[in-house]
């Protein structure tokens, strides 16, 4: 069972997410379970603050450090070999290589950025304790408001590769066929469409030549690095 951990100042926006495949499925089958910890219930006052203006100035808010720390102090346990995954787009580029990792790790906590950024001191703090399990993550090269759509997506990825998460397990067992599966082009029904056919070889019924166009086609976009 894959624990997982989200720090999130809108646990709400997960809602809907959890209710669908893959990730209905693996909660209702106890694959997974996922705890949301609302980053406010850990403000430093009672008039909920959690963040403040940057230092050396600049324009919108920070997410202070305490309760950062102790969101994920909390979160942790005690626990010393759960990944602890900062989502912000300073980070290293999210990959299926690391989706991969995951999706055999024990426990994970995922903290979603919101405002400008997250204080650096509190996320240095936990990868010095904890440097083979801390992270900064982004999910590409563009900016988005909060850490909570990547971390939506990373949870997406991890789950799916989870034994008995999807239907179709023969595209996790077999990595070359779930290379293939990922990145040819795809045809449906109708045969025709707008006067356009599927690739004769699909329809040929030869299954060796359909093997070769499907990796012949694969070839040219890596998925991995
Ligand atoms: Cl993880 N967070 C934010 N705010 N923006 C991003 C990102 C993460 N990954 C790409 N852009």
């Amino acid at each position: 069972m894959l624990k997982i951990k989200v720090i999130t100042l809108f646990p709400d926006m997960f809602q809907l997410h959890t209710q669908h495949l893959p990730i209905k499925k693996a909660l209702e089958s106890n694959l997974i379970d996922i705890e949301f910890i609302n980053l406010r219930n850990y403000a430093i006052d009672k008039r909920g603050t959690v963040d403040s203006p940057a230092y050396g100035g600049g324009p919108g808010m920070i997410l202070r450090p305490e309760p950062i720390y102790n969101a994920v102090t909390y979160a942790l346990g005690g626990s010393k070999n759960t990944y602890i995954l900062f989502l912000t787009p300073r980070g290293v580029t999210y990959k299926q290589q690391t989706a991969k990792k995951l999706s055999e790790a024990g426990e994970v906590i995922l903290v979603c950025g919101r405002y400008e950024g997250i204080d650096q001191r509190v996320i240095d703090h936990f990868k010095t304790v904890y440097p083979d399990n801390t992270h900064e993550l982004s999910i590409g090269d563009y900016v988005l408001s909060g850490g909570e759509v990547a971390a939506m997506a990373v949870i997406e990825s991890v789950v799916r590769l989870i034994p008995g998460a999807i239907e179709n397990q023969d595209a996790l067992t077999d990595e070359s066929f779930n290379n293939n599966h990922l990145e040819h082009p795809q045809y449906a029904r109708p045969e025709e469409w707008l006067g356009n056919k599927v690739p004769k070889i699909l329809i040929s019924g030869h299954h060796k030549n359909i093997q070769k166009w499907k990796a012949d086609k694969s070839a040219s976009i890596p998925l991995k690095d």
